[in-house]
């Protein structure tokens, strides 16, 4: 197994069967071996600079029905909230004094913020803080409006394609959304200029090794800019509430490849990471991450954003969570980094 991590070291990547035969018969003894040299490829590539984005949660509202999702449309038990301009202007403000600088607009699909509303939004952040990124997660849209927002000065998007195998696609989701178009937002967010980010929940239910092996080639494929990946865990509300949650172990071990894959890649250790173990973020940089995304929603709307069951730091305010993560990011040796951290191909 050694010798299929120094080559996905070398060469940055590895034929299907041999991705495959790494996942299959990981122990902890190579899983270290394999983390060692992830953690050497970020530190050549981005020292021990971890970048922090302030995470504004800003609608729980979604039009879609994703089987895993705690705020999906069916589930008529979440208290649906929308966050006005001003509101979404004050978490800004608050996370520029605590040293973000970046800002990640996140929510479920929601009609409500139509295109020229959105436009409005991101014009404003961007006037009051043009040194700032702005990164949107907002789901599928079409071309035009993704490029709408670019011109309005939107700079990177997050959206995850979930999973690369169409059948496991089709179970994860209503036949009315399908892998092809979320590729297809993919593509046109990269053309359109943004630094753009796929990912996929680990341990997700029907999720196979060859699900997994898909969904590296997919990612070597598009060569994104961020990924995003973390535990899928159960929310109570939803159809698959009895299920199993994603490990800790495999996700470790995933980000750990994706590092050798995508030296440069921007890549979070995610709160659903923090949420299956209390050490899991610290864990995640340890295993090559270097990202992580406190939450600047406002108190009270966190707990109404809850896309799996005990979601972390729903009850703390931005300025807490910023200085928990710093003292974690610096007992393991790092630091938290006050820039924009952007792409290496950026600078
Ligand atoms: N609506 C946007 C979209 O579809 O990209 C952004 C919001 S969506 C809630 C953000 C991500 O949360 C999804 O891409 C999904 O991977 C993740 N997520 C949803 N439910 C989850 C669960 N039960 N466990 C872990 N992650 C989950
Ligand atoms: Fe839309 Fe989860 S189903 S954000």
């Amino acid at each position: 197994m050694k010798q299929l991590i120094d080559k996905l070291y070398q060469t940055s990547s590895l034929l299907p069967q041999e991705y495959k035969e790494l996942i299959d018969n990981r122990n902890p003894e190579i899983s270290e071996y394999l983390f060692e040299k992830a953690r050497g490829v970020r530190i050549r590539n981005y020292g021990y600079d971890i970048y922090i984005r302030g995470l504004i949660e800003f609608t729980n509202y979604c039009r879609n029905d994703c089987y895993y999702c705690g705020i999906r449309k069916s589930n008529s038990s979440v208290e649906r909230y929308r966050l006005s301009k001003e509101q979404i202007l004050d978490c800004c403000k608050m996370g520029y004094d605590l040293g973000f600088r970046t800002f990640v607009l996140q929510g479920g699909e929601d009609g409500y913020y139509s295109d020229e509303k959105m436009v409005d939004i991101i014009r404003s952040i961007k006037k009051g803080y043009p040194m700032c990124a702005v990164t949107l997660s907002l789901g599928e849209k079409g071309y035009e409006t993704y490029k709408a927002f670019y011109d309005a000065g939107a700079d990177r998007y997050l959206l995850r394609h979930e999973t690369a195998n169409e059948e496991h696609y089709g179970r994860l989701h209503p036949s009315k959304m399908s892998l092809k178009n979320r590729k297809k937002c993919l593509y046109d967010l990269k053309e359109i200029g943004y630094q753009v980010g796929c990912g996929f929940m680990v341990g997700s239910p029907y999720q196979t090794t060859d699900c997994l092996v898909e969904d590296l080639q997919f990612i070597k494929e598009l060569n994104p800019h961020m990924v995003g990946i973390g535990p899928f865990i159960p929310h109570h509300g939803t159809p698959f509430a009895g299920e199993t949650a994603g490990t800790l172990e495999l996700t470790l071990f995933l980000l750990g490849i994706i590092r050798l894959m995508l030296p440069q890649v921007l890549l979070p250790a995610t709160t659903a990471l923090g949420t299956i173990h209390t050490k899991g973020r610290e864990m995640g940089v340890l295993a090559g991450a270097n990202v992580v995304m406190p939450n600047l929603s406002p108190v009270d709307v966190r707990k109404k954003y809850l896309l799996y069951d005990n979601k972390i730091c729903t009850g703390d305010e931005a300025a807490e969570c910023r200085y928990c993560l710093q003292k974690r990011i610096e007992a393991i040796g790092c630091h938290i980094s006050v820039s924009r951290g952007d792409h290496k191909s950026i600078l």
